[in-house]
């Protein structure tokens, strides 16, 4: 069941216990992140689970990969959103091929691209901690070399990682001080 209170709630964890996630709940944050919006329809991204790897050196060094049982990755490709958007561009347009380049509409398409990893991961990660599943979402690793280890399909880009799983009650690895900003500071009504 998806519940509110548990995004009320929602802390970074980084101490699971084993248990796996219910695979019905997994698919509906596979399929929600697989309907997130992107800029132009250009999706992007791909979804890996590649739980089998966390003792690898791109990745083992991070304290949430230790006891997660999943680790997802978001890969990116600049070039499937440039040809993605240009479909949807000639669509919407009604012509049968586009050929600006997409560099004339977006100033840097890796950063372009990159947005909606951030997008379609939030979605993702949303929808699992709904469902009361936590996780640590990790930018600090080696994606070159994930890249290259993984032998991910051509022109994606390693990204992004959400390590997941059920927070251990024992200790779930969370910050004490995780609130450095108080409410008041971070919306503003009627502004
Ligand atoms: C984009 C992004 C990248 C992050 N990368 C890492 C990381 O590499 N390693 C890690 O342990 N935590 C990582 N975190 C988790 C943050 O440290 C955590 O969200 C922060 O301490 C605030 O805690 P809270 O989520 O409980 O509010 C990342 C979080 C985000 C949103």
């Amino acid at each position: 069941m998806l519940e509110l209170k548990n995004l009320l709630n929602r802390k970074t964890v980084k101490n699971f216990l084993s248990e796996k996630i219910n695979p019905e709940i997994l698919e509906n944050a596979i399929r929600v992140a697989w309907h997130a919006p992107t800029s132009l329809n250009s999706k992007p991204v791909i979804l890996l689970d590649v739980s089998k790897h966390k003792n690898e050196t791109w990745i083992s060094h991070q304290v949430a990969v230790q006891t997660a049982p999943h680790l997802f990755l978001f890969a990116v490709s600049p070039e499937a959103g440039e040809i993605n958007a240009r479909k949807f561009l000639a669509k919407r347009t009604g012509e049968t091929s586009v050929n600006v380049t997409i560099q004339k509409i977006v100033a840097n398409r890796m950063e372009w691209a990159r947005q909606q990893v951030y997008l379609t991961a939030a979605y993702f990660a949303t929808t699992l901690e709904a469902a009361g599943v936590s996780g640590c979402f990790i930018a600090g690793f080696n994606k070159s070399e994930a890249t290259e280890k993984l032998n991910l399909p051509e022109s994606y880009q390693a990204e992004l990682i959400f390590a997941a799983g059920f927070a251990n009650p024992e200790n779930d690895g969370s910050t004490e001080t995780n609130f450095v900003r108080e409410f008041n500071d971070f919306y503003f009504p009627n502004f």
